[in-house]
């Protein structure tokens, strides 16, 4: 028969009650939500490189700050989320050696190179507001410490969203050239951002009993969906088209029909073979290791500091 914690336990998801770190809770409901939150984690702290190395290049004063302080706050995310899942019992160096392993996933997307201004642009508008959809569900989830990180984290995504907007709203103002970067960037990332949802319902290993936990509130495809429709809406303000033929207003369904992702792109990206995947790694070890020495001395100070104290 069913332990009295599991029955608490139980009865707190249905009652779509917080669980708490102190609380009891099934290893597999620890083990699942260290899985995804290390993995959000690593996502903002690698979604840092794509745009990092447009902060020296920005064309204007203005997109540079703005830039700058988008940056910083996916580093801000990626610590959020790091403690988020320190709340589980693990910490924060076995994370961050078990990406350095390759042995972590964070988000396919930023395995894709940013070769032109608009590419930031286009990150903003799309891959943020991708990153949004998913997000605001996860506020919900029955985990306390890791909604609560996301409420916090919507509130910082919405401008990043339009921010990335506004940006391309001024190049599609602008010359033919900036126009055709723009439609280029957008075509090259349309289909990498619909894979950011995750596989098809029906190949998701996860969602069923993430579900169940009250950890995924939206399905990946329903999600995928939702963004979709949002998106050619957008599209259609900026003046840009969606490189999908297939792409259209379904009367009968009330919303957009799409062409088939490519789920071997997408399954190569997550083995590691993606643009950029040894690129972005490479990039974080080697952060890692130069940094090294700084955690040294603030540790060492730490220590020297907190002897001086108690003595
Ligand atoms: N990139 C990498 N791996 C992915 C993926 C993606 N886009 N989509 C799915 N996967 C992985 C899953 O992690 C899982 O592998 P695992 O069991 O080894 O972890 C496998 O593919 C099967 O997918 P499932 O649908 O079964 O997995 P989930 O139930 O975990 O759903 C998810 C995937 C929707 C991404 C979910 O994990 C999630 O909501 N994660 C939190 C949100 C997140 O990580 N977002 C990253 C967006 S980028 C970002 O936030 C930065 C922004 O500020 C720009």
């Amino acid at each position: 028969d069913m332990s009295e914690e599991q029955r608490q336990f139980d009865e707190k998801i249905s009652a779509d009650q917080k669980v708490e770190p102190q609380d009891w809770m099934p290893e597999a409901y620890r083990k699942t939500l260290v899985r995804q939150i290390s993995q959000h984690a690593h996502s903002e702290i690698i979604g840092m490189l794509p745009e990092g190395n447009w902060i020296t290049r920005a064309p204007s004063l203005k997109r540079k700050s703005i830039l700058l302080a988008k940056v910083q706050d996916e580093g801000g995310h990626g610590l959020y989320l790091y403690s988020a899942a320190e709340t589980l019992g693990v910490s924060r160096d076995q994370l961050v050696d078990a990406l350095h392993a390759g042995k972590a996933k964070y988000s396919s997307i930023f395995n894709y190179p940013t070769p032109t201004w608009a590419d930031i642009g286009v990150i903003g508008w799309l891959v943020d507001g991708a990153a949004i959809m998913n997000q605001i569900p996860l506020c919900r989830c029955t985990y306390g410490p890791y909604a609560r990180a996301m409420i916090r984290i919507c509130k910082e995504e919405s401008f990043h969203q339009r921010q990335g907007f506004d940006a391309l709203l001024a190049m599609m103002a602008g010359s033919d050239e900036q126009r055709r970067m723009v439609q280029e960037a957008v075509n090259r990332w349309w289909w990498p951002v619909l894979m950011m949802f995750g596989p098809s319902d029906a190949d998701s290993v996860n969602s069923a009993q993430t579900m169940k936990w009250g950890i995924k509130r939206i399905s990946n495809d329903d999600l995928r969906q939702r963004f979709v429709d949002a998106a050619v809406e957008q599209g259609k303000v900026l003046g840009v088209t969606f490189p999908d033929p297939d792409l259209k207003w379904n009367e009968a369904r009330g919303h957009h029909d799409y062409g088939t992702i490519n789920w071997d792109e997408f399954w190569s990206v997550l083995a590691g073979d993606g643009p950029c995947n040894a690129e972005r790694l490479g990039t974080r070890v080697k952060a890692h290791e130069d940094g090294a020495w700084v955690r040294d001395a603030a540790l060492a100070y730490a220590n020297k500091d907190r002897t001086r104290r108690a003595a």
